[in-house]
């Protein structure tokens, strides 16, 4: 267990520069490996502060491209907070404070002068229950475009709800009926729809916050497969109460508790031999 930490942080520290190191915060106590070999969301050293509320400590994180992570751990480790940072949510929170790196495909997003409306479609998010505006199928899904200028033509809007319904695994269900309100939609509809909306402004990650937690068994199986299917194109990153779902869609999983990322490896190796005994108790039932 000690080794495996070491190695994953000991390649950072030898290409760290000798006066940065005086400086720098402790390496997190992270076992597995929380770094990959082509980060393209990286978070270092994030701590994130609710007043005297110490939310997230010293957590850091790489994901690559097309791949999907889960984010486990027991109600109040701070899942859905560390999840706000990645495009910066926590914004909207008066008395959130967020500490520490993160870069998206390089560039710090908390850099002065970031748009951070531009971030958000960079770095889509699907909320816990559907959330559809109170506008027809179709523009929900054109809202995003249109918003950002994405195009005038009404030929190429037509075109990316279309294409963005169909990936959401959608538009067979809802092609004669564009103009229904997205409202009158199945849960399981809506959080699709919610998905295509996400899609429409062609994001590069997509955050997911318990995004099954309200659907029922089938329309669950039809969101996981979507999941499975978009890892194509984007990262995804998912916080789920169930580890049979971070089982199914993911392939690293990460484990949090009080704040902290105790552990994060191949999803298989996390759910058949964790490393850390918190993990353990936590997937065995024993805590959580
Ligand atoms: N807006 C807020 N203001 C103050 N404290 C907050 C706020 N949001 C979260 N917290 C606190 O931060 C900690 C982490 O909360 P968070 O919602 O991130 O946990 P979580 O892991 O997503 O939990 P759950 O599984 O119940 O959704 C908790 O102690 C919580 O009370
Ligand atoms: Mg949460």
């Amino acid at each position: 267990m000690a080794e495996l930490t070491a190695q994953g942080n000991r390649q950072r520290s030898a290409a760290a520069p000798e006066a940065a190191a005086a400086t720098r915060p402790p390496e997190p106590q992270t076992v597995g490996y929380p770094y990959v070999e082509q980060p393209y969301l990286q978070t270092h050293h994030v701590d994130v502060r609710y007043g005297d509320v110490h939310a997230i400590k010293n957590v850091s994180l790489e994901i690559s491209r097309n791949e999907v992570v889960a984010l486990i751990g027991p109600s109040g480790c701070g899942k859905s907070t560390f999840l706000r940072c990645l495009n910066r949510m926590n914004d909207t929170i008066e008395q959130a404070r967020v500490t520490g790196t993160i870069a998206l495909d390089g560039q710090d997003i908390y850099a002065r002068g970031v748009d951070v409306v531009a971030l958000r479609a960079r770095v889509g998010m699907v909320f816990q229950k559907p959330n559809p505006f109170p506008k027809s199928i179709y523009d929900n899904v054109a809202y995003g475009p249109r918003n950002h200028g994405l195009t005038d033509s009404r030929a190429e809007l037509d075109e990316i709800v279309n294409v963005s319904l169909d990936k959401a695994g959608l538009w067979a269900e809802v092609k004669d009926r564009l103009h229904d309100t997205g409202t009158s939609l199945s849960g399981g509809q809506q959080q699709r729809l919610c998905i295509a909306r996400t899609i429409a402004v062609s994001p590069e990650v997509i955050l997911m916050d318990e995004p099954c937690s309200a659907l029922d068994p089938i329309a669950t199986a039809r969101i996981e497969d979507l999941i499975d299917e978009l890892r194509d194109n984007y990262s995804i990153i998912i916080v789920t109460h169930s580890m049979q779902q971070a089982a199914r869609v993911s392939q690293r999983t990460a484990y949090f508790h009080l704040g902290e990322l105790v552990e994060v490896d191949e999803t298989v190796k996390v759910f058949t031999n964790p490393q850390h005994r918190l993990t353990e108790d936590y997937i065995t039932g024993r805590s959580g």
